[in-house]
């Protein structure tokens, strides 16, 4: 069975886009790969963190996933400050990638343009991030398109040191999220539903209690023209409730267009508030049984216990190669 590894940024609360556009496929591939899941917590403070809230999360999230239909059978599930071999390689990968190389990296140069005090864990997080994916020669890793050219500087750190020391590392692929179902913002339908926006009228969160859930879809904007039809251009708002229905219905677009069509705009957002309080009461009542569980610490436990054996293992193979103490 080919190898996934997957990291899920701790960064900030889950919502409906996260849901429909990341974690659902999580699920969807635990059934083919042998698949490892991770919070990567040591990448979080690469921006300021309150520690308490990062501590928070970090469980939170590990507790979403599986209220989502994460399956700890079917996933090796760990944090990744957990395992002290992460950032051990780092330093070896570190050694063996060029300024240059780390200087092209697209999203470093956008986040420090963002921040005044920009620190050298920003600049190096890619080579981090490289360290999470070749200690356990995962043969795929999901991410978003946003990650893929640091997927490729694992690739190029990989097949260098491999060249340098004989072979070591799985060379690994980027695998692309199919963006597919795209959820936008309720109150500003032709921006992405993203955790990090201000104003959380338009953004569902996984947690929000029912009333909340519906008050927002609601009051979403649409269009004055009263017909529900499908059309990203000219409907944003309209075709943004399409496709949260018809994704959580599991049905196309052309399908939920077709049950819709002679509805007017008030019954159309009440059926799919319906919907959307009808699944995440149900991760909800998932997430309350198993937040504060011992069970969300064993599967932690195994999961720093398994990947910590392979890391090690990888990384002495490491540090043999490069000449280091008595290894
Ligand atoms: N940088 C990734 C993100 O922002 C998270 C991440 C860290 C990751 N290490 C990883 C993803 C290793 C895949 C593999 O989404």
């Amino acid at each position: 069975m080919k190898r996934i590894l997957t990291g899920l940024q701790p960064s900030g609360e889950l919502t409906l886009g996260s849901l429909i556009g990341g974690i659902s496929q999580t699920v969807k591939l635990q059934d083919e790969y042998d698949s490892f899941i991770f919070v990567p917590d040591m990448h979080a403070i690469t921006v300021r963190q309150d520690p308490i809230l990062l501590k928070e999360r970090i469980r939170k999230n590990v507790a979403l996933y599986l209220a989502c239909g994460v399956d700890p059978k079917k996933n090796t599930i760990y944090i990744q400050s957990e395992n002290l071999y992460h950032a051990n390689l780092s330093w070896v990968l570190e050694c063996n990638t060029y300024m240059g190389e780390a200087s092209r990296m697209t999203q470093f140069k956008e986040k420090s343009k963002k921040q005044d005090n920009v620190t050298v864990g920003l600049f190096t997080y890619p080579i981090l991030m490289a360290a999470d994916i070749l200690l356990y020669d995962a043969d795929y890793v999901p991410v978003g398109i946003d990650q893929k050219q640091h997927v490729e500087l694992a690739r190029d750190v990989a097949i260098r040191f491999n060249k340098l020391y004989g072979e070591v590392f799985k060379i690994p692929e980027p695998l692309i999220r199919n963006v597919g179902f795209k959820i936008m913002d309720l109150q500003n339908p032709t921006n992405k539903m993203s955790k990090s926006s201000e104003n959380h009228k338009g953004i569902i969160f996984l947690l929000d209690d029912e009333k909340n859930i519906r008050k927002k879809i609601m009051s979403a904007v649409t269009d004055s023209e009263g017909k529900v039809y499908y059309d990203v251009q000219n409907k944003p708002g309209i075709s943004n409730l399409l496709t949260i229905y018809a994704s959580l219905k599991n049905i196309s677009i052309a399908k939920a267009e077709e049950h819709f069509k002679d509805y007017n705009y008030g019954n159309l957002k009440k059926e799919v508030a319906d919907v959307v309080t009808e699944v995440l009461l149900d991760i909800q009542e998932k997430y309350n049984k198993i937040i504060d569980s011992e069970e969300i610490d064993e599967i932690l436990n195994r999961g720093s216990e398994v990947t910590s054996k392979i890391a090690k293992e990888k990384l002495e193979e490491v540090f043999k190669k490069v000449g280091f103490g008595r290894y």
